[in-house]
């Protein structure tokens, strides 16, 4: 049975354990510095699957040692962001929490695959790579998939193009700097600015870049769990089903689109081995644009990183 290592038993972590245990026969840790939390709910997974056919094993508890012989590692602890806060407000308290586990995860499974969720992810991605001296290939972040996952879902509502239609992704940061792809997406065969029509596609574009914090300002005490934990699943059973599947992930690039030496969402086949291959897309002028100016915020912010968390 693969070994998959959950930190941060938080909303994100716990529907991650629920969605991966009932799609997978798998070992789940859940590791939290609430160890009760982490311990209570690891049992009642365990104990929800009995009717579902998933034979899945967890344990919870706070002992980061549990990571020990994962085959991939979920990070999703840290400081959830409230209304009025930007994903990049949570740097400062997050980089503390994600350096220890990125050295912890080094230190007892130094063959695991990686992938970041805690924000500002891109920089949080760069940030584990570097503290825990990974090889780039093992090490992404999850974002692409569920702002295009978003993509999709106000394509369907707003423009009425159903996903089985679209073929659509969103690449870039997971902030500000998002591109949703629209020259290079397409609904029908057709590019989507010649199959809808551009107001709705704009409004289409703006919901997607805003469709985080649009959840945050319901909440108002949290950040989105459902639609980042199944998009975190997806990536999950491609790299331990080792599909080749390619997907938009946070992923080192090196000299890809123009641009090297930072993590930013691009499409990358995902297996075992983490990220095999970068995908290089025919993107217009003005995505290629979008997407270097993503790059260069980047690499801004983890430039302005303090050399303790770097080290
Ligand atoms: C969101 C968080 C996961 O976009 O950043 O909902």
């Amino acid at each position: 049975m693969d070994k998959v290592t959950i930190f941060g038993a938080g909303h994100v972590g716990a529907t991650t354990a629920f969605y991966l245990s009932l799609s997978l026969n798998v070992e789940v840790a859940l590791v939290d510095v609430e160890e009760g939390r982490a311990r209570g709910l690891a049992l009642d997974i365990e104990q929800s699957l009995q009717y579902t056919g998933s034979c899945s094993r967890l344990e919870g508890g706070a002992d980061p040692g549990a990571v020990a012989e994962s085959d991939l590692v979920i990070i999703t602890a840290g400081h959830p962001r409230l209304p009025g806060m930007s994903r990049l407000d949570l740097t400062g308290r997050n980089a503390p929490i994600v350096t220890s586990i990125a050295r912890e995860t080094a230190r007892w499974a130094p063959g695991a695959v990686v992938v970041v969720v805690t924000n500002p992810v891109d920089e949080m991605t760069y940030l584990t790579w570097k503290a825990g001296s990974f090889p780039e290939r093992v090490i992404m972040g999850m974002a692409g998939v569920l702002d295009t996952s978003r993509f999709f879902c106000f394509l369907h509502r707003m423009a009425e193009r159903p996903a089985s239609d679209v073929e659509a992704m969103v690449l870039g940061t997971h902030g500000d700097d998002m591109v949703p792809l629209v020259d290079w997406s397409r609904a029908g065969g057709e590019p989507l600015g010649e199959s809808v029509d551009p107001d709705t596609l704009a409004e289409v574009v703006e919901r997607t870049r805003g469709g985080g914090a649009e959840i945050v300002s319901h909440l108002k005490s949290g950040s989105a769990y459902f639609a980042p934990a199944v998009s975190i699943g997806v990536m999950a059973l491609a790299i331990l089903g080792d599909t080749g599947e390619v997907l938009p992930v946070s992923a080192f690039l090196d000299g890809q689109y123009g641009i090297s030496g930072i993590f930013l969402g691009v499409p990358a086949r995902l297996g075992r081995g983490g990220v095999t291959e970068i995908v290089e897309l025919p993107l217009s002028d003005g995505e290629r644009r979008m997407l270097g100016r993503a790059a260069e915020g980047v690499r801004k912010r983890v430039c302005d990183l303090p050399d303790d968390f770097l080290r």
